[in-house]
């Protein structure tokens, strides 16, 4: 089964979780995608009726092209699931690296917002330790951001500038620069999420700690759920 099977099969399973009514988060990247489609599908088929909370752009105007109903955080600040994709998923914290789509800033404050939040991966996202595939996306203010890069490089990682195609630095929804930070296989995730978080010129960063109930893992045996105390 392909990659992007695995990923709509564990979309789906995320999307059976909702019920009528609620206010739902919808998360950014080609995970999330799916299970905004899938959203879409349950509309057509039982007249699921939600609110959506969208975290960038990109989902929004997906959203939108399916008719499901838009609000902004301000008008829904309180969500009753979200449901987002990640970069890394460590086994036993199911703390995240998220960010690799650049849309990480606005996928936090959503997902802080909400009861539940749903990591959807296929199964190549688990790791045993937060860095051992993707580096940590940092979002910072664009003006000083070479100081504000030293101050990173400072915390022991290399802090390489985002581009986007056209080769120029890559802007994010809320007009910030992002740098990936490669910190290496990290001991202590909470802890350094503090350091990062402490620096100026840093908005926010990828590190999402202690904020997944749980992770729906699409591998080619089947759907599993990475859930507290697993
Ligand atoms: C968006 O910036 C990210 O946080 C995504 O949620 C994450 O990168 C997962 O994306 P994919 O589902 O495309 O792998």
């Amino acid at each position: 089964m392909s990659l992007d099977e695995l990923k709509k099969q564990a979309a789906i399973q995320a999307v059976s979780l909702i019920e009528n009514g609620m206010i739902v988060g919808l998360g950014t990247g080609s995970t999330a995608r799916h299970a905004v489609n899938a959203i879409g599908q349950r509309m057509k088929d039982e007249g699921l009726s939600i609110i959506g909370v969208p975290t960038s752009s990109r989902t929004a105007d997906q959203a939108r092209s399916l008719g499901i109903t838009l609000a902004t955080l301000e008008e829904q600040p309180h969500l009753d699931m979200a449901i987002d994709g990640a970069d890394e998923i460590e086994l036993g914290t199911r703390n995240l690296i998220k960010g690799a789509g650049g849309a990480l800033l606005q996928e936090k404050l959503v997902e802080i917002s909400a009861k539940r939040l749903i990591i959807i991966a296929d199964e190549t996202k688990k790791v045993s330790k937060l860095g051992t595939r993707f580096a940590i996306p940092v979002e910072v203010v664009r003006f000083g951001w070479k100081g504000t890069q030293g101050r990173l490089e400072a915390l022991g990682c290399e802090p390489v500038l985002r581009l986007g195609d056209d080769g120029k630095p890559y802007i994010t929804d809320e007009q910030h620069f992002l740098l990936d930070c490669q910190f290496g296989q990290i001991d202590d995730a909470a802890a350094l999420a503090d350091k990062i978080k402490g620096i100026v010129g840093v908005i926010e960063h990828g590190l999402f700690i202690g904020m997944a109930e749980r992770a729906i893992v699409a591998t080619s045996a089947g759907v599993e759920e990475l859930l507290p105390g697993a």
